[in-house]
């Protein structure tokens, strides 16, 4: 028996396993946000390496909210047709497909420089652009933004959206009192600082259906002192559970630059921290890639889900290697069964 490999049942979505695959910027898109055959191939692959949780790229709710002119975006519903072939494809697969709703904020890089946002004019570093304050007005358009996107991605056929609240970009920026010196209702109270993420929560569970989760990513710490630190994190995220979050999907960093020392597992702690003092499940990621160590963080309840990164850049069928290292018996595609079964060609 593998914990690994035992199913989870979230809202109504079934996930055969607890693998899932970090979502990542290909920076591939065509003009206009749209899916290109990159994306077709990319997401496909890892949906017939049998990942149980496919998340999609950061995707641009806005055009201003891209972090570069080649993300994906999900602004239009011309951008639907591709992202509904993704889904549909890793659906025959047996993958459940999420997709990441993003808005880059103060870190975007899109060429038209005056319409990067922030909650205040302050930038990541010297070589980013100043952000401009947000207006309020500008606030409810990015919220509307974010419900909008849910919806397409509803009608995409996603199974889970996940808002991208870590690293640094919109939702991050207005958590942190680093880069959040707002005086208004958006501002300096953790209550105020948490409101622009609120009102995304309740904007797109308007929209999005009751019986599929919404997971949110964070960045658990700034690891920079005046930031956020696992503590305030923990106290945000009680409130964000009760908002109706379902998934805490736990990263770092991002709001200022920083070096982290990383080693293999080494954001475990954050992510087992979260989900034993909220009471929520999470997911765990970084430099994850021993079947042995995702096997044990998901036996010993530490997280819920285990996402790979560029462990499955490296290698797509992950999932199959390491169920066999775990001696399950994973089902393959029918078309690759001389392989699992190393079975002579013969017509
Ligand atoms: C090429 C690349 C692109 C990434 N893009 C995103 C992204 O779109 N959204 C996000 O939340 N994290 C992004 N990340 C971070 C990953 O999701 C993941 O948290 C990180 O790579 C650590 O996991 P790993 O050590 O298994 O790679 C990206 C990472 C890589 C390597």
């Amino acid at each position: 028996m593998s914990a690994l490999f035992s199913a989870i049942k979230i809202k109504e979505i079934t996930i055969s396993n607890r693998i899932v695959m970090a979502p990542m910027c290909q920076y591939t898109a065509a003009s206009d946000g749209l899916v290109t055959d990159w994306h077709r191939i990319h997401y496909g692959a890892r949906a017939v390496g049998k990942v149980g949780l496919i998340l999609l790229e950061a995707t641009g709710v806005e055009p201003r909210g891209r972090i570069s002119e080649k993300d994906l975006g999900i602004w239009d519903d011309n951008q639907l047709h591709g992202l509904k072939q993704i889904v549909d494809f890793g659906h025959e697969q047996g993958s459940v497909m999420g997709i990441q709703l993003a808005h880059a904020g103060r870190k975007s890089d899109v060429s038209d420089k005056a319409s990067i946002i922030g909650p205040s004019p302050v930038p990541y570093d010297n070589t980013y652009t100043i952000p401009r304050e947000m207006t309020k007005r500008e606030i409810d358009e990015v919220i509307q933004s974010f419900a909008t996107a849910a919806k397409r991605a509803d009608e995409a056929g996603f199974d889970i959206v996940e808002l991208h609240g870590a690293h640094g970009y919109l939702i991050h920026s207005f958590l942190s009192p680093l880069s959040n010196h707002r005086t208004d209702e958006y501002g300096e109270t953790r209550e105020n600082r948490l409101r622009l993420l609120k009102e995304i929560i309740e904007a797109v569970r308007r929209v999005w259906p009751v019986n599929k989760p919404i997971f949110l990513r964070i960045s658990a710490s700034d690891f920079t002192e005046g930031g956020i630190d696992l503590e305030e994190t923990i106290e945000m995220m009680k409130y964000v559970k009760e908002w109706g979050i379902d998934v805490i999907d736990v990263s770092i960093g991002g709001l200022v630059p920083i070096n982290v020392d990383a080693r293999p597992g080494y954001l475990v702690k954050f992510a087992e921290q979260i989900k034993q003092q909220v009471g929520i499940p999470t997911v765990t990621a970084g430099l994850i890639s021993e079947p042995e160590m995702a096997e044990e963080i998901i036996h010993n309840d530490r997280a819920d889900f285990v996402a790979l990164g560029r462990e499955l850049l490296r290698n797509p069928q992950w999932p199959l290697h390491a169920a066999e290292r775990l001696g399950y018996d994973i089902d393959w595609a029918k078309q690759y069964l001389r392989a699992k079964h190393k079975l002579p060609y013969s017509r």
